[in-house]
């Protein structure tokens, strides 16, 4: 019996593709840092019956609608507003996502850079190495409190009740702002809800971790960051167009806000001419929520599980639909 052929964007380790390969038909983009081209992606896609993607691609209506032959789009990720599901859908295109398996890798990413964004630890990490300790002083890199401080996460989804628990660990109270309430996370840690703007005007630490979509694109606009307390923290682990960078930069600049924890960047990668890396007060990851080896090795497994039980007419582990 053939088996169906499957394009992975990205070469990923033979030790977790391999065993694959007894059900599926493999072909992958033979570098791991560098993401397919287009043409190429173009060119597999309409000879694949399966693919698994990154978020570097973009699985739009062209490529979608220009595969004769495939079937399934497995997303390695738990974001999918780089995949244009309603097309897929119109199409009979199934999609899958990542979540559940990152859910707290993510959630100790997030409160590990609310952290090192509020008590400086990167600035002074570098200060250390310029050469630029001589002296204990009191007010040395003096940085903000956790304990006691309020948190506003906004988007309370799977990765937003794990940030919660720790922020309750840490002695925070915690407000929120979702779509809908969440009874089990205000029980079990205290949170609060609130209307965005209520959040934004009480929150310490506003933490983006709302998905991506029409509603959400620069949700964070010159009007949210004015909102803000002038010493309060802006974090963003989800997705960079949420925000719109320029009223963050002026925000930041204009000493609207304190500074800012950034995994995520409208484009990605930022250029290191970006003017929001010229300030001290942000701290800027390059998008590694996720990234632990555990974790991205569950990712991978889970979207390869996906392709296979849906090559063997099992129920999706993990569909996404519109
Ligand atoms: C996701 O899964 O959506 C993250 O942004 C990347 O791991």
């Amino acid at each position: 019996m053939t088996k169906p052929k499957v394009f992975i964007t990205r070469r990923l380790p033979d030790e977790v593709v391999n065993p694959y390969r007894e059900h599926l038909d493999i072909e992958m983009w033979p570098r791991e840092e560098e993401p397919v081209g287009r043409q190429v992606f173009i060119e597999r896609a309409q000879s694949s019956h399966g693919l698994m993607t990154m978020l570097t691609e973009d699985v739009d209506e062209q490529i979608l609608s220009q595969s004769n032959n495939l079937s399934i789009v497995a997303n390695m990720a738990v974001g999918y507003d780089n995949v244009d599901v309603k097309t897929a859908e119109r199409l009979n295109i199934a999609v899958t996502n990542t979540p559940d398996v990152l859910t707290e890798t993510t959630a100790d990413l997030t409160f590990g850079l609310l952290m090192a964004t509020a008590r400086k630890m990167i600035e002074a990490s570098q200060y250390i190495k310029d050469n630029k300790w001589e002296n204990w002083s009191p007010l040395m890199l003096a940085g903000t409190d956790i304990h006691g401080k309020t948190i506003g996460i906004v988007g309370m989804g799977r990765i937003g009740e794990a940030v919660a628990k720790r922020a309750k660990g840490f002695g925070m109270n915690v407000l929120y702002y979702n779509r809908s309430r969440k009874p089990e996370a205000e029980e079990t840690f205290g949170a609060s809800y609130t209307d965005f703007e209520v959040l934004l005007e009480q929150a310490d630490y506003v933490v983006c971790l709302t998905p991506l979509t029409d509603e959400t694109k620069h949700m964070f606009n010159k009007d949210a960051f004015h909102r803000m307390k002038k010493d309060a923290f802006f974090i963003n682990a989800s997705r960079g167009a949420t925000v719109d960078e320029e009223a963050l930069y002026e925000a930041i600049i204009k000493k609207k806000i304190a500074g800012a924890g950034l995994d995520v960047f409208e484009q990605e990668p930022i250029s290191s001419e970006h003017p929001l890396l010229s300030c001290p007060e942000v701290v800027c990851l390059p998008h590694i929520g996720s990234s632990t080896k555990e974790t991205r090795y569950k990712m991978m497994r889970l979207s390869l599980d996906n392709l296979v039980h849906h090559f063997q007419g099992k129920p999706l582990i993990t569909p996404v639909t519109s």
